[in-house]
This record gives C-alpha cells, sequence and structure tokens, in this order.
C-alpha cells in the first residue's frame, strides 16, 4: 500500500479511470465492471478494481482540485504502475456553441497554476493529452452519437471564482469548459511517460447559467464512463 491507498501491490490495473467523486467510482465499477472489488478506502477515497469485456480496469476517485488529484495520481503511477489514466468528470461550459450534457475532450488545459508550478516556475509548461486516446475518445463518441467538442479547458483553482475577468478572457480565447483537474493530471503523465486524457460532461454552463438535474448527470456520466472504456480498449 502506498500513504492514500490502501490496496495491495497488483490490485490495480495499469488503466486507471479516475472521476473526483469516491461514490461516482463506486457507481460506475457497480454499474460497467465485472467482479469488481473494493481495493481502497482510505479517508473515504474508493477505488476499485474489475473488468470490462476482460480487460482489466481500476476506477479510483481523485478528490477535487489538482493538489487531491496529484496525491493519487502520483501514488497509482509510481506506487502501481498505472499507465493509462482518463479522468472522467464533470465542467463548465464556456462557449455559447457548447449545450449542457455536450462531451469535452480536453486537448489541452490552461491554468493560472498547479501543484508542478514549483519546479517550472517562470516556464508556461503546456500539458496535453495523450493522442491515441483522444483519437480514440473521438471514435468512440462519434459511434454512440455523443455530441462532443476537443480543444482546450481551463483548470481553476478555486470554483468560487472572484475574478470574472479571468473567465471572460477564456471564453474570449476559446476555451470550451473549465473545471479543476486535467491540467496536473497531464502534467504527472508528461513527467512519468504514461498517457492521460480528461473526458468531461458538461454540468452547468456559465454564460446560461443552466445547471444538470442530478438525474441527468447520472445519465450523462454513464455515456462518459463508456466512452473513456472505449478510448482505453479501442
Ligand atoms: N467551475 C469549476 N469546476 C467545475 C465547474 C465550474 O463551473 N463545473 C463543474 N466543475
Amino acid at each position: 500500500m502506498s500513504i492514500h491507498i490502501g490496496a495491495e501491490p497488483g490490485q490495480i490495473s495499469e488503466t486507471v479511470l479516475m472521476p473526483g467523486d469516491p461514490l461516482r467510482a463506486e457507481w460506475a465499477a457497480q454499474t460497467f465492471l465485472d467482479d469488481a472489488t473494493c481495493v481502497n478506502r482510505v479517508r473515504g477515497m474508493l477505488g476499485y478494481t474489475g473488468t470490462w469485456r476482460g480487460q482489466r480496469v481500476t476506477i479510483h476517485g481523485s478528490g477535487m482540485g489538482m493538489p487531491s488529484l496529484s496525491i493519487y495520481a502520483n501514488e497509482l503511477i509510481r506506487d502501481f504502475g498505472a499507465r493509462t489514466l482518463i479522468r472522467i468528470g464533470s465542467c463548465g461550459a464556456m462557449q455559447e456553441r457548447v449545450a449542457m450534457r455536450d462531451l469535452i475532450l480536453a486537448m489541452t488545459a490552461t491554468t493560472l497554476s498547479t501543484p508542478s508550478r514549483g519546479i517550472f516556475r517562470e516556464l508556461n509548461f503546456a500539458p496535453c493529452a495523450d493522442f491515441g486516446l483522444l483519437r480514440a475518445a473521438v471514435a468512440a463518441a462519434e459511434a454512440k452519437g455523443v455530441p462532443f467538442h476537443a480543444g482546450g479547458i481551463y483548470s481553476s483553482d478555486v470554483f468560487y471564482d472572484e475574478r470574472p475577468d479571468l473567465n471572460d478572457q477564456m471564453v474570449r480565447h476559446g476555451i470550451l469548459g473549465v473545471e479543476m483537474e486535467a491540467a496536473e493530471l497531464y502534467t504527472l503523465a508528461a513527467r512519468h511517460g504514461v498517457r492521460a486524457l480528461a473526458v468531461l460532461t458538461v454540468s452547468d454552463h456559465l454564460l446560461t447559467h443552466e445547471a444538470l438535474p442530478a438525474q441527468e448527470r447520472e445519465q450523462s456520466f454513464g455515456d462518459m464512463v463508456e466512452i473513456a472504456l472505449h478510448a482505453a480498449f479501442p
């Protein structure tokens, strides 16, 4: 086990799906995996390993925000040998053409800062998705008929944002949506030579102020899990 993950060696797959919410990890594992077993519950952060179409996969929560995701992604990669990490989460849309429940495939993620700021200092590292995973996710979304957008997102440090002018600049520069984790996931993947992708569904809209009711969130979340699984195992 590692500091924050109570799994035994070998209990975690090389392929890990990472929702922010641990209860979503539990729901996704129970809904989509065969023989899912709980491999972590340290601090209530749930992780499950099972199989999907015969392929071994772990679904493990990341928590909210880049500092939390950084802890779990570091340990999954360094201590458990994870090689493919796919974030599955929600985001707020930042463009008129992006509708509620649409899928956003994050090619890159802009930030003010990430937990990796300390090593980059004045350098603006450009975190990017793994192209093979991105291409497979595009194919899966097209096959499933789920409307999607591929492009840049904003990984913010705050949900309750006191700087709306920053969001305005993101909108102006074509950023598709805002969430709080992808940039650090992509940066860690680059550092450790592994693959990462963020697949997001639009749960709220910053321009129209719409928000998805809980039941519709679940349906969209299910589509997203399936697309992430197809991207991991095309
Ligand atoms: N801001 C930040 N993170 C989010 C949002 C948002 O509006 N929606 C879903 N995750």
